[in-house]
């Protein structure tokens, strides 16, 4: 059980909204925290979304920050031309990376938070020591890929073993968690350590998306309550 200190956040993915009216689809969770913007290559995962120049034009008319969630090979390559879109974040997969730490700094340096993803099967370990290069760590409750899969329990344990470091190092990175976050499933994310919640079909698969934003919210509260 953690008390996280750290903001609760709750991020929904477009890559459940409408792809012919994003930009009505950003305005419709307008109390989100972030807009969380997938973009797949057909190479690290099997399934292509949105590329730079969509981004980019999202970037111009969203309401809210955006949230660049980065599941692309050539990260060290590609990473940075988001990060000078002016995007809130981006993150890139450690395992799409080079340099991850060389990474991590362009990224800053051009203005944006630093995010590091971790497939559900990578291991944070080998990672810890570089919590100091990063804004944001995300670990995948799914594999990346598609929206409307199942959350994977398997993956509790590492969500507290990343919150013990970073509340042991003393560092300010905020811990993501993403693929099938559900009200039901959240608090045991949020219990486990994680306090950015990315929720796709959770949120614009309900009638009202504001409405499913905040019960979301309330339930990751109630759970750093306890
Ligand atoms: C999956 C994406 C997720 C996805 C989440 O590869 O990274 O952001 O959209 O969607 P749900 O919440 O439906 O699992
Ligand atoms: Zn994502």
């Amino acid at each position: 059980m953690s008390a996280s200190p750290q903001k609760c956040c709750i991020n929904p993915s477009i890559l459940s909204a409408d792809f012919a009216n994003l930009e009505a689809e950003l305005a419709r969770i307008s109390n989100a925290d972030a807009a969380h913007v997938d973009v797949m290559d057909n190479h690290f995962v099997p399934n292509l979304t949105i590329g730079l120049p969509v981004v980019q034009r999202l970037q111009k008319v969203s309401p809210i920050p955006l949230d660049a969630h980065l599941m692309i090979a050539d990260a060290d390559r590609w990473a940075p031309m988001f990060a000078d879109a002016g995007l809130d974040s981006v993150t890139f997969h450690v395992e799409a990376a080079v340099a991850p730490i060389k990474l991590a700094r362009e990224l800053r340096a051009r203005g944006s938070k630093a995010g590091m993803a971790l497939r559900p099967a990578t291991p944070v370990e080998p990672y810890l020591d570089m919590l100091s290069e990063l804004d944001m760590l995300l670990i995948m409750t799914v594999e990346p890929g598609f929206g409307g899969q199942a959350f994977l329990d398997v993956t509790l344990p590492k969500i507290r073993r990343a919150r013990e470091a970073v509340d042991g190092s003393g560092v300010n990175v905020a811990i993501q968690v993403d693929g099938g976050v559900t009200e039901e499933n959240i608090a045991r994310a949020a219990e486990a350590g994680a306090n950015i919640f990315v929720a796709g079909s959770s949120v614009y698969g309900k009638p009202s998306p504001e409405e499913a934003i905040e019960s979301l919210r309330k339930n990751a509260q109630l759970a750093f309550a306890k």
